[in-house]
């Protein structure tokens, strides 16, 4: 797979590429690149936004400079591209990320191009025209859509083949299909007793099929809660 981020701050993702699981996909195939969005804009002095229509506070990136971004990064026309790959922009009004989202991304076996906003973000048009999903990772405004990539990134490369050590754990984990979509079950390690408190007996009775029914059962009680 490969994933583009394209962005102002191509330095942000710096931090994310050096991680142990994102590294262990690299080395099984990932390729992940932060993009500078300002590199190839058609503007004088790298300018990438300006002031909104209508009055505002606040700055808005030019579509001409998102426009201009694709097509010298992938070759084709800028319209073109969200044909080929999925190119999801970050915006805080955008589709709630969800765990069945990330294994969409991960298992669709398109490449990803990640579009990060600053200030006010896109000019509408880019997430009508250039855009194929327009995501969120919250009902809250971040000053960037950065971190947002990174929260996206996390949960769909930890979803790749060998990103974790244990591969089971992406699959019977919270809000996987494993688990009917509920949150996932507690998990307790020694001490078995900590200040009175003990770990569960059926988890120490070595009974597979008991502690399986008991897991399911804890789950979907935190799903109703
Ligand atoms: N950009 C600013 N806030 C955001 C959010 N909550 N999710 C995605 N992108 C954003």
């Amino acid at each position: 797979m490969n994933i583009d981020a394209m962005t102002l701050f191509p330095g942000w993702f710096d931090w994310f590429a050096e991680q142990r699981h994102v590294r262990n996909a690299v080395e099984r195939g990932l390729r992940l690149e932060a993009v500078d969005l300002r590199a190839a804009t058609p503007l004088s002095a790298g300018k990438v936004d300006d002031t909104p229509y209508g009055g505002g506070a606040g700055m808005v990136i030019r579509v001409d400079v998102v426009e201009a971004a694709l097509r010298d990064r992938y070759d084709v026309e800028a319209e073109e591209v969200r044909r080929t790959r999925r190119v999801i922009a970050l915006a805080a009004g955008g589709r709630q990320f969800d765990d069945a989202l990330a294994g969409e991304l991960a298992g669709g076996g398109a490449d990803l191009t990640l579009l990060c906003g600053r200030y006010e973000g896109f000019d509408e048009r880019v997430l009508e025209h250039l855009a194929s999903d327009v995501v969120s990772i919250g009902p809250y405004v971040l000053s960037g859509g950065e971190l947002a990539a990174m929260v996206v990134l996390d949960a769909v490369i930890r979803k790749l083949p060998g990103a974790l050590g244990h591969a089971e754990s992406a699959v019977e984990e919270s809000f996987s299909p494993a688990l009917e979509g509920a949150p996932e079950y507690p998990h307790y390690t020694r001490p078995v007793e900590w200040r009175g408190h003990r770990v569960p007996d059926v988890l120490l009775s070595g009974n597979h099929a008991e502690i399986a029914a008991w897991r399911r059962t804890r789950s979907r009680e935190r799903s109703q809660r």
